[in-house]
């Protein structure tokens, strides 16, 4: 596998491309509206005319178009030979439509795998991106020392739903810590301290965030919470003081006040002594709430 051929070049697609291109390889691109191709054709790619001229041209071929509806509007009409080609593609969306797009391949006989950019554009091409796939594993063994000039690729299964369902995961991560931290900085920066610093500090906390990963996964697989870390009754008068502190200086209370309810939650089910793992039964009955 040499040649690679990229279908949409917005802002995802384009930061591909360019890191095949940097890394010397033969790179064909298409795009619905023209001019968003043209930074990678000044870059060195070959413009295909047509969607099909642009599969026939490679041997990886990376989707990188919104949605998967839009990538089956496209493939529907085009019949090729897929045999010595892998389909990789990047959109996010659920498990159902990552699942329906792979019977949509199996069935065209297209090798294909499901993928997710999980580092943002700016790591593309760096071993801090990190990309998930799933599907075939013998397609990800192949496409492997292409799928390395992305970033670090990570292989999840052959169930197509596990790369949007880990996505989902990591997005939902990625948000929680970062709502922390913009309502830390809003804090400290109402005392005229600077985010940055706090940024320093953060970075030497998170080893213990890490730590507390492992030990809480453990308590949700064996659903004992041990309240060693502190429990939810605890957790929710300290996250009291953020709100009131909060309100002391006129900003937001949104972010305590979520953490607050969903703490009230777990101590309302008679949870009030465990550790704060057991907001999971909370959150895991939220419909019932
Ligand atoms: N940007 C990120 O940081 C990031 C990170 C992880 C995952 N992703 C995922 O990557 C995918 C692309 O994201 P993006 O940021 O590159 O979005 P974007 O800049 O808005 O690009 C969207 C691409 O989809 C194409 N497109 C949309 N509808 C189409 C249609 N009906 N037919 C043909 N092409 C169509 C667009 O073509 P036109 O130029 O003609 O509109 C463009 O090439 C999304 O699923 C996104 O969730 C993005």
């Amino acid at each position: 596998m040499k040649k690679i051929s990229i279908l949409g070049t917005g802002v995802m697609g384009n930061a591909i491309g360019q890191a095949y291109l940097k890394a010397g390889y033969n790179t064909t691109v298409w795009n619905r509206t023209l001019q968003k191709a043209e930074a990678l054709v000044s870059s060195g790619a070959n413009l295909a005319k047509t969607e099909k001229e642009l599969i026939l041209e490679g041997d990886l071929i990376i989707s990188a178009v919104a949605t998967y509806d839009n990538l089956i509007e496209i493939l529907d009409p085009i019949e090729i030979d897929w045999k010595t080609k892998i389909l990789i593609n990047i959109s996010s969306g659920t498990t159902q439509q990552a699942r329906d797009f792979g019977e949509f391949a199996q069935k065209r006989n297209i090798p294909y795998l499901d993928a997710a950019a999980m580092s943002g554009v700016k790591r593309v091409g760096h071993k801090e991106g990190l990309f998930l796939f799933s599907g075939d594993y013998s397609y990800f063994e192949k496409a492997k020392p292409l799928l390395e000039v992305l970033g670090s690729p990570a292989y999840l299964g052959s169930d197509f739903g596990l790369t949007p369902l880990y996505d989902n995961a990591l997005f939902t991560l990625a948000w929680g810590s970062l709502i922390g931290f913009y309502h830390a900085s809003a804090l400290i920066a109402a005392e005229g301290q600077q985010a940055g610093r706090f940024a320093a500090l953060a970075a030497n906390h998170t080893p213990f965030l890490n730590a507390l990963f492992k030990e809480h996964a453990e308590a949700i697989g064996t659903g004992i919470y041990p309240n060693d870390d502190g429990n939810i009754e605890i957790h929710k008068s300290a996250m009291e003081h953020v709100k009131a502190l909060s309100e002391e200086k006129n900003i937001g209370t949104d972010f305590p006040s979520f953490i607050i309810d969903i703490l009230s939650r777990t101590e309302k089910m008679g949870l009030g002594d465990s550790g704060i793992a057991s907001v999971i039964e909370a959150i895991k009955k939220d419909h019932a709430k």
